[in-house]
C-alpha cells in the first residue's frame, strides 16, 4: 500500500544537475533497468530542444528523482518518457514524482500521447505505470541488446491526454 502521498515539486533540470543524474542512473541496482548516458550525451541533450530533463524533490528538499523526456518536437505530438529514475526506489517517492511529471508534459507542452517503454521483468516500473494509468500496447520483442549480448523485450505502454484527469485541451 501507498503511504502518505510526498508533496513533489518539478523543475527545469540545469547542468549543475548532472552530477545527481548521472549518480542516480548509476546505481548499482539499476544497472538491467535503465540506461546510463556519459556526460557529453547529456549535455547535448539538455541543450537540444528535443529533450527535457526534470528534477523531481520533496517540496523544499533535495533532488530525489529525475527524468528525460525525449521527441518534444514531434509532429504528431507524441512525447516519449526516455528515463525515469527515483534515486530511493521503492519509498514511495517515484509514483507522486511521476504524477508531476505527467502534470508538466500536459500543462507544459502539447503532448498527445505520452508514451514509454518498459523491460518486461520490470515489474515495480510497469505497476506504477499501470496504476498512474499507462495502458501497455504490445511486446517490442527482443528490442535491446545487453552489454552482455543478450537480447530483453520491453512493453510499449502510452497515456492520452484525454485520459489524464485534469489536462486541458491540447494548445496547437
Ligand atoms: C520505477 C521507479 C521510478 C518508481 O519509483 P519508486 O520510488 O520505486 O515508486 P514508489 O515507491 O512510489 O511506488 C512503487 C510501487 O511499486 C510497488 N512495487 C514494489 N516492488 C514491486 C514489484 N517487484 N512488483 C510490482 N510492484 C512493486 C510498490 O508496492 C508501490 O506500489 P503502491 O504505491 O501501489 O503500493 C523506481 O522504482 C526506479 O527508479 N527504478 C529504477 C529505474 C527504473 O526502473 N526506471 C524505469 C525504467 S522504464
Amino acid at each position: 500500500m501507498a503511504g502518505p502521498a510526498v508533496d513533489v515539486s518539478v523543475r527545469r533540470a540545469t547542468p549543475d544537475d548532472l552530477a545527481f543524474i548521472m549518480a542516480a542512473e548509476r546505481e548499482p541496482a539499476f544497472e538491467r533497468l535503465v540506461g546510463r548516458w556519459p556526460a557529453e550525451r547529456h549535455l547535448a541533450a539538455m541543450g537540444s530542444q528535443d529533450f527535457a530533463y526534470l528534477i523531481g524533490a520533496p517540496r523544499g528538499g533535495e533532488p530525489a528523482g529525475f527524468a528525460i523526456l525525449r521527441d518534444l518536437r514531434n509532429p504528431s505530438d507524441n512525447i516519449g518518457l526516455q528515463r525515469i529514475v527515483s534515486a530511493a526506489a521503492g519509498q514511495g517517492f517515484g509514483r507522486p514524482f511521476l504524477t508531476a511529471v505527467i502534470g508538466w508534459v500536459f500543462a507544459e507542452t502539447a503532448c498527445h500521447r505520452f508514451l514509454l517503454e518498459v523491460f518486461t521483468d520490470n515489474s515495480r516500473a510497469r505497476h506504477v505505470y499501470r496504476s498512474l494509468g499507462f495502458v501497455e500496447e504490445g511486446l517490442l520483442r527482443e528490442a535491446v541488446k545487453r552489454p552482455d549480448g543478450t537480447r530483453a523485450d520491453q512493453v510499449l505502454m502510452s497515456l492520452l491526454r484525454r485520459e489524464w484527469p485534469g489536462a486541458s485541451a491540447a494548445t496547437a
